[in-house]
């Protein structure tokens, strides 16, 4: 259980970077306990008339549930590229921006995310994205990407034991991830191996490894080039790191 000031940190960062989002807005919903506070910021600002014509693009079943109970409107990937047929708007990103958390931002704003079990729709939702925002507090930051977290990777059930098999050939411990004894199950109904490769030396090379196999679906890996900002909130209050 997290103490209240990292609760306190995490809000912040999360209300800081609502902040961005403007009326007409579609917005990719993050998932995890910083991503939210950022739902419940938004929620808020709507419920308020502060912000109008907000739709909502959750990244999870669970931050679906979340965005439709606090009264955000929610549409789904698929239905913003109709949206945007209809309206005959030759863009390739429809998502303004989208607010998610992260387990791990090293010094150069490579990502490890997927703690909560929702990296593949959030990677979908951040590669479809003008901006993505990422929200964390300092506890977050290292030097290289694994000092900190290990790498999650969604796999095939079908391949599950020859992905684990691949994934200790390159050096790492791999956990099953699980849920009340039984294997955890994500939105798509794929398995989750907790992989721990120690400090990751080269990020970009370890994701184009990882991306070759058929039998991972995805992983954690978030280079930066996928991100714009990172508000990283401490007891000195909020920075806004970005890659230039
Ligand atoms: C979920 C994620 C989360 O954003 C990540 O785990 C951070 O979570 P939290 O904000 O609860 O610390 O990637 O898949």
């Amino acid at each position: 259980m997290e103490n209240s000031e990292t609760q306190i940190l995490k809000k912040s960062a999360a209300e800081n970077a609502v902040e961005e989002i403007k009326d007409g807005m579609i917005v990719g919903l993050g998932t995890g306990s910083t991503a939210k506070f950022a739902i419940e910021s938004l929620a808020k600002k709507i419920k308020e008339g502060k912000l109008k014509n907000i739709y909502g693009v959750p990244t999870s079943n669970k931050t679906k549930e979340l965005a439709i109970q606090l009264g955000i409107p929610v549409i789904s990937l698929n239905e913003c590229y109709k949206k945007l047929s209809s309206e005959n708007i030759n863009d390739l990103k429809p998502i303004d921006i989208t607010i998610d958390g992260a387990d791990e931002v090293d010094s150069e704003l490579n990502l490890i995310k997927g703690g909560g079990g929702a990296l593949l729709r959030e990677k979908v939702i951040a590669q479809n994205t003008k901006s993505f925002l990422v929200v964390v507090d300092e506890s977050k930051l290292s030097d290289k990407l694994g000092e900190k977290f290990f790498v999650p990777v969604e796999v095939l059930q079908f391949a599950l034991e020859s992905e684990k098999s691949f994934l200790e050939s390159l050096g790492a411990k791999v956990v099953l991830r699980k849920n009340n004894d039984e294997p955890f199950l994500t939105d798509e109904g794929n398995f989750i191996l907790d992989v721990y490769f120690g400090k990751i030396e080269n990020p970009a090379e370890l994701s184009s490894i990882l991306n070759e196999r058929a039998g991972i679906v995805e992983h954690g890996i978030f280079l930066n080039k996928l991100v714009d900002k990172v508000y990283c909130s401490s007891h000195n209050g909020i920075k806004i790191l970005s890659v230039s």
